[in-house]
């Protein structure tokens, strides 16, 4: 046993929201639907699947960056935030698009890429053009030490975080790849450039911003070395929550956002609950929701992401527990299981072998009876899996390409490094969706920029639309039932069966209601939450509904019962 106190609190929230009740859907635009045959995914594919996106009983849907991008990282790298990608269409796609998704009741969120640019950005160009260009406090520029770099700060995609430019002799900072310069969030030039820019998309329609990495907006001007033990995105590094990032949002919110009912929802690495506490606090007028990364990161050895270790499901609940309730009352969640970055979450949480069907549905259960906004990332809804990468070329990402040459280098062995990457790697949720199990899984008449998964042709939205039994009809079900109770939104959590190795077990209660959440998460039979009481069943994974709740869960059986 933890000391943990099994307490309930009310996670009812000063206000009613529409991002609160709402329930989010994921698109990675690359790889969601190519309408002109060239592989890439683009906006007008997104478009002729609006009806499915409505179908889906989701609220919001968020882009992944469709701005103008040489693509060093798949579009998080921005050289135009006012224009689209070309391979993704024009703007007039996109209003089309943003149009087509709000006559269905639909609200759009774009992201918002401004810790960095691409160095194809006009700006930077300016920037590096001489240590006298008006621009150049736009970006962070540091002269070298002997030994090299101005610190020891680490890029995520490997190497030094500090590019050296030959022709000024400074070096400029780049937390991830060296086309990612880090912007000068100090300037107040750059400030009001950025929060001109987002004005400008509230007025084109856009509802919406998620922030990509805004913890790391401001960073702390000793520069100094990262220490012994802190890792690149340990809540102490120099450069996460920095001091004067309320400062930022606070303003941000001010001269961005003041007049439209819009939403943001922060990417939050090295976030904890006191840090949140600050970032979302109901109070604050800074963010609405952030991602946090401690459940992302059950599986990594000492922060590596490339080492991995079993869930431990007692872990698993202590994480989620601590965000229920540390935010509850106070705060709003963003519940998440996977999304771009991630693995596929029936591959990693569930089982995706024997149980696939079953464990996606279980987790999907999981996610929209939380309390918080859930998200949905595409192709969770069918229990689309992991990918068999037999070998590097099979990868895109630069995350991934960078690892296996370092492994390797390193010594270790390419089997090794491939299982790492087989289960880890960003790739695996980039993979095109699955439509249909023909020919490059319906997705693009041409060669899709990135394999689709063999295993389209039994996992695919065509066969799961025709089976009562799937996934996809069960996501329906789940969202349908999130909507009609108000419980599972403002409702408080209270964690039980604590130390239970398989039984994920809670209650939610508020708005009249009282729902007991059960999910096995494994591949065993096991005992039900021990509760007094008769319930029936309301919503279920394996068998019908409406009859009393038996005393053992199915292998991943997952369920919501009432009092009788
Ligand atoms: C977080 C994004 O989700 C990820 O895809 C990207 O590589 C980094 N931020 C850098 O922008």
């Amino acid at each position: 046993m933890d000391n943990v106190q099994t307490v309930a609190h009310d996670v009812r929230s000063p206000g009613r929201t529409w991002w609160k009740e709402g329930i989010v859907y994921q698109i990675y635009p690359r790889s969601f639907m190519d309408s002109n045959g060239d592989g890439v995914g683009d906006l007008a594919g997104i478009a002729s699947k609006a009806d499915y996106l409505a179908s889906l009983g989701v609220d919001i849907v968020w882009l992944n960056p469709v701005y103008r991008s040489p693509n060093k990282d798949n579009g998080y790298d921005i050289s135009d935030y006012e224009e689209v990608m070309e391979e993704f269409g024009t703007m007039a796609d996109l209003d089309r698009l943003v149009a087509a998704l709000h006559g269905r009741g639909i609200r759009v969120l774009m992201d918002l890429v401004v810790n960095h640019s691409s160095d194809a950005h006009p700006w930077f160009v300016e920037s590096r053009s001489s240590k006298d260009s008006p621009k150049r406090d736009w970006y962070i520029w540091k002269p070298g030490k002997e030994s090299g770099a101005p610190n020891n700060w680490k890029a995520c995609f490997t190497g030094s975080a500090w590019e050296l430019d030959p022709a000024t002799g400074e070096h400029y900072l780049h937390l991830f790849d060296p086309g990612q310069p880090d912007l000068n969030w100090e300037n107040p030039e750059l400030r009001r450039a950025v929060y001109a820019m987002m004005r400008r998309w509230f007025e084109r329609g856009i509802d919406g911003f998620r922030m990509d990495v805004v913890t790391l907006f401001s960073k702390d001007p000793s520069y100094r070395d990262l220490r012994p033990g802190e890792g690149m995105f340990s809540p102490s590094a120099p450069y996460i929550c920095g001091p004067r990032l309320h400062e930022f949002l606070r303003e941000m919110r001010k001269e961005a956002l003041d007049g439209f009912d819009a939403m943001m929802v922060g990417e939050a690495p090295g976030a904890t609950v006191e840090s949140a506490l600050e970032l979302v606090g109901e109070d604050r007028g800074e963010l609405d929701m952030l991602f946090q990364f401690e459940l992302m990161g059950i599986d990594h050895v000492e922060g590596d992401k490339w080492r991995q270790k079993p869930i431990d499901l007692v872990e698993m609940k202590r994480v989620v527990e601590r965000w229920q309730l540390g935010l509850a009352g106070r705060a709003w969640n963003s519940n998440y299981l996977m999304n771009h970055d991630q693995p596929r979450s029936v591959s990693r949480f569930g089982d995706d072998g024997r149980f696939r069907t079953e464990s996606a549905k279980a987790l999907l259960l999981f996610n929209l009876s939380l309390a918080g906004t859930p998200y949905i990332y595409q192709g969770e809804e069918l229990g689309m899996a992991n990918a068999p990468f037999a070998s590097i070329a099979d990868c895109r990402d630069v995350d991934t390409l960078n690892y296996h040459k370092e492994a390797l280098a390193a010594g270790l062995g390419e089997a090794e490094a491939m299982r790492s990457i087989r289960y880890m790697s960003r790739d695996n949720a980039r993979t095109p969706m699955q439509w249909s199990g023909e020919a490059n899984a319906g997705f693009s008449t041409g060669r899709p920029w990135i394999g689709v998964n063999p295993d389209h042709r039994r996992i695919n939205a065509e066969a799961e639309e025709a089976d009562p039994d799937s996934v996809l009809h069960f996501t329906r079900s789940m969202t349908r039932f999130r909507r009609e109770r108000k419980v599972l939104v403002y409702g408080s959590f209270e964690l039980l069966a604590r130390a239970d190795p398989r039984l994920f077990a809670f209650l939610r209660e508020g708005e009249g209601e009282r729902l007991l959440v059960e999910i096995n998460f494994s591949g065993e039979p096991t005992a039900a939450a021990a509760l007094p009481g008769d319930w029936t069943i309301l919503i279920s994974n394996l068998g019908p509904s409406g009859g009393p709740r038996p005393a053992v869960l199915a292998p991943w059986g997952a369920r919501i019962s009432a009092p009788a």
